[in-house]
């Protein structure tokens, strides 16, 4: 669906954790078109610095008491300037958005269980997909529909304090997997460790810094198990212009680089060349 620019009403921003806040956007129109593993360009209100605007995923649509779509809520992690200024921001103020961006997840029609592997700040595009995979929330207009019959979240984090949204993802019907560094959480170690002892599920979908994507996509290949992996290569303009978000993927005579802005964020994980 074609993207929109919106100047967005806060209409609350809360803590979930260390350094982590879910602010919720007022913006009937791009909420109204937006998929699960599409995301946002977001501009804080100020006139030129940061200039550019920075992406996010969607987090969950929200709905009003009659159920119609009337803004985003999307999850950040506090790590410069952009998301320095959403975490001073309260309800009323204004933000720029514009999409829906990218691709999104690939449509699944029927799957058994399915793992969302998360690491960092990477769960965030996983609850609307998690809904829609349940069937339990219909996006851009169309209506809930089961595809899945299991979700398992596959979640790790440095410690327990950064843990965000697990209580969002258990009410909306998954099981929840957690490992943390220090242990504090979950099980000890990787969330790649947790993965590789349990193999779970028949089909992955990951998302989180790279050196996880990678060994997530370098098991999941060995073992045949069909792997997406959504990337938070860093972006400039988000609509396919400037080529800074290129990543090298593979292609019947090689590789090639393709923008993760408008040809992901969502590769097969057999395709990204690591
Ligand atoms: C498709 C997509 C979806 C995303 N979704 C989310 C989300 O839902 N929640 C969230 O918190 N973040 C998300 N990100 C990452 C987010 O866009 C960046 O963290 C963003 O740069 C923060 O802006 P800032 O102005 O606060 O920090 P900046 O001033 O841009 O950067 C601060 C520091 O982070 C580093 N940095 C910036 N981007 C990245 C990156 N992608 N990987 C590693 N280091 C980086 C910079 O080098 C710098 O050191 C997503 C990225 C992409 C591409
Ligand atoms: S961010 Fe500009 S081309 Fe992808």
């Amino acid at each position: 669906m074609t993207a929109v620019q919106e100047s967005a009403r806060v209409l609350a921003n809360d803590r979930l954790g260390r350094d982590t806040y879910r602010i919720r956007l007022e913006c009937p129109e791009l909420a109204s078109r937006i998929r699960p593993g599409q995301f946002v360009m977001v501009r804080a209100d100020r006139p030129n610095d940061p200039l550019l605007g920075r992406p996010f995923a969607l987090y969950d649509t929200v709905l009003d008491g009659q159920g119609a779509v009337v803004g985003i809520d999307i999850v950040y992690l506090v790590v410069g300037k952009t998301t320095g200024l959403l975490a001073q921001s309260a309800a009323g103020d204004r933000i720029g958005l514009w999409g829906p961006l990218g691709n999104g997840f690939r449509p699944i029609e029927s799957a058994g269980h399915i793992a969302l592997i998360a690491g960092g700040i990477g769960q965030t595009p996983f609850l609307a997909y998690a809904r829609e995979l349940l069937g339990t929330r219909g996006f851009a207009g169309s209506d809930p529909k089961k595809r899945a019959e299991r979700v398992t979240v596959y979640y790790g984090v440095r410690s327990a304090e950064y843990a965000a949204g697990v209580s969002d993802f258990e009410a909306a019907g998954c099981t929840v997997r957690l490992t943390s560094n220090d242990g504090t959480i979950g099980v000890k170690g990787f969330v790649t460790d947790l993965v590789a002892s349990e193999l779970p599920a028949d089909r992955w979908i990951a998302c989180g810094p790279e050196p996880m994507l990678h060994a997530v996509s370098d098991l999941a290949n060995r073992l045949g198990i069909p792997c997406d992996v959504s990337l938070e290569t860093p972006m400039a303009c988000g609509l396919g212009i400037c080529f800074s978000c290129v990543t090298k993927i593979r292609t019947p005579d090689g590789w090639d680089y393709k923008r993760v802005c408008v040809d992901g964020p969502v590769f097969d994980a057999c395709n990204v060349v690591w």
